[in-house]
């Protein structure tokens, strides 16, 4: 059996009680490390768990899904993924791969920062599509995710934006001539950071005047930064996007939150993280 098993966005104590004893009969333990982070490293999981957790970064997972998928025919294999293992990521790839293969598997839910989000006050049936804010480069700034967050607000809906981390990506020259080198994780530096992508959206919306001021979204809309939810130096702060590009959330991970139209409560709820 393939089990999937979300590790919630805390730290090691946040895998459930199911989760847990999979980890410890299976054959082998995957922990996929591309597309989050938890509080704890590597070394400390393994210490946790009492066994050996074999690291997988994304391009393992896509070249080497069928290592992976090896003998889980006969035995169990966990696949560790930090939040919850469908919460805004994308291993049904895997799950097709072993329906491929007849491999049946179950997945054991955690928190996602789709749900923790909610820790703002914000009512998550109020949230529209989520949108990921790409890190611009030089040569690369996309704008595409503000229509996004513009047709929620059109809907008086809020956005969860998720910020792209970068954990092992190959640098454009290294891409062009076929080399295997990597730039450093860039969640480590302070440029994936709410702040940052304040900066970016403000960027953004001052190149798509007329859609953003249909819909009202300027550097004086209201939005809400998260940072470490879940974890015991989880921040949360509400203020304008111009104010929050002066706001430093602290370590990794981040999300920002643009705000629709706010119900009463949401409001009050706010108001805790002013
Ligand atoms: C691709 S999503 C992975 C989601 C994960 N599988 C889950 O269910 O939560 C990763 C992004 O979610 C956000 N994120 C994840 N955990 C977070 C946390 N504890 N606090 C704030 N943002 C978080 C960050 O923007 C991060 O870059």
């Amino acid at each position: 059996m393939l089990y999937l098993i979300g590790l919630g966005l805390g730290d090691k104590t946040d895998i459930t009680v199911k989760g847990l004893e999979i980890v410890k009969r299976a054959k082998r333990v995957y922990l996929e490390i591309y597309t989050s982070i938890l509080g704890d490293d590597h070394k400390e999981l393994e210490g946790f768990y009492g066994r050996s957790v074999i690291p997988a970064d994304r391009e393992f997972v896509e070249i080497n899904a069928d290592e992976i998928l090896n003998g889980a025919d006969v035995d169990d294999i966990a696949f560790l993924v930090v939040g919850d293992p469908l919460g805004a990521t994308t291993h049904t790839d895997l799950i097709l791969r072993a329906k491929e293969r007849k491999i049946d598997y179950r997945l054991v839910h955690n928190a996602s920062i789709i749900n923790a989000c909610g820790a703002c006050g914000l009512q998550l049936y109020n949230f529209g599509e989520v949108v990921s804010i790409p890190l611009w480069t030089d040569s690369w700034k996309p704008t595409s995710y503000v229509e996004k967050i513009c047709q929620n607000l059109k809907a008086n809906l809020h956005t969860l934006c998720l910020l792209d981390i970068k954990v092992k990506e190959q640098s454009i020259e290294a891409m062009m001539k076929g080399k295997k080198e990597y730039l450093p994780p860039t969640f480590m530096s302070a440029s994936v950071a709410s702040h940052v992508a304040s900066q970016q959206l403000i960027d953004s919306i001052q190149e798509l005047p007329e859609l953003c001021a249909a819909v009202n979204l300027s550097e004086d809309s209201t939005c809400v930064a998260l940072a470490r939810v879940g974890s015991e130096s989880q921040k949360i702060h509400k203020c304008t996007l111009k104010e929050m590009i002066q706001v430093d959330m602290g370590p990794p991970l981040h999300s920002l939150i643009v705000v629709g139209k706010l119900h009463p409560i949401e409001e009050d709820m706010l108001k805790l993280f002013e």
